[in-house]
């Protein structure tokens, strides 16, 4: 099968937006020393591209998480692979995320970090795909509600891959002949 990707968010639009959303977020947290939280590996092109448009003091911070829990279930677990190696207890958090699907992964690790008591936790995604919800989730700030297609691009992947481009894209496989 030959992959293929066509554009669906080009590298202008996704510029403005994460700029856009950089200013939102300046300005709600104005006098706020602000803790990102960045998903690896999803979420890496837009959590840098995000902090460098943001002026309000911001820190860095690393998870890795993969999301489990049959095709029944609604709940979902998530393991933790790479957990934050300092603590958050009475900080300004901002989860920033590449794209809420089923609403899973988010919702179980904003219940986590929500136990470790930082003042303020809120959620920031580049992508949003609603037709697929499973559960209740929606981030503070989104950057672009999408259609229920596989994207790549941006730092999203299929098996790795592609998440070098510079542009969110549709992927989609063909018969080779
Ligand atoms: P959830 O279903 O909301 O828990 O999303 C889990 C993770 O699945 C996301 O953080 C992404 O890493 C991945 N994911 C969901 N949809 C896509 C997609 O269209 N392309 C690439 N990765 C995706
Ligand atoms: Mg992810």
């Amino acid at each position: 099968m030959k992959e293929q990707v066509k554009i669906l968010i080009e590298k202008q639009k996704l510029i403005k937006r994460v700029k856009e959303l950089a200013e939102e977020i300046s300005r709600d947290y104005e006098g706020k020393e602000l803790h990102l939280i960045c998903i690896l590996k999803g979420s890496i092109m837009f959590t840098v591209d995000l902090a460098r448009e943001l002026t309000c003091p911001t820190l860095f911070h690393f998870m890795k998480v993969s999301s489990y829990g049959g095709s029944t279930s609604t709940s979902g677990v998530i393991k933790i692979e790479q957990d934050l190696d300092e603590n958050i207890e009475g900080k300004d958090v901002l989860v920033v995320e590449d794209i809420v699907d089923s609403g899973r992964t988010l919702k179980n690790l904003t219940e986590l970090l929500r136990s470790r008591h930082p003042a303020t936790l809120k959620v920031c995604s580049l992508l949003d795909k609603p037709d697929r919800r499973q559960v209740e989730m929606a981030a503070d700030y989104t950057g672009f509600v999408i259609p229920d297609e596989f994207v790549v691009g941006y730092g999203l992947d299929y098996d790795q891959r592609y998440r070098n481009l510079d542009f969110i894209g549709v992927l989609s496989f063909l018969e080779e002949n």
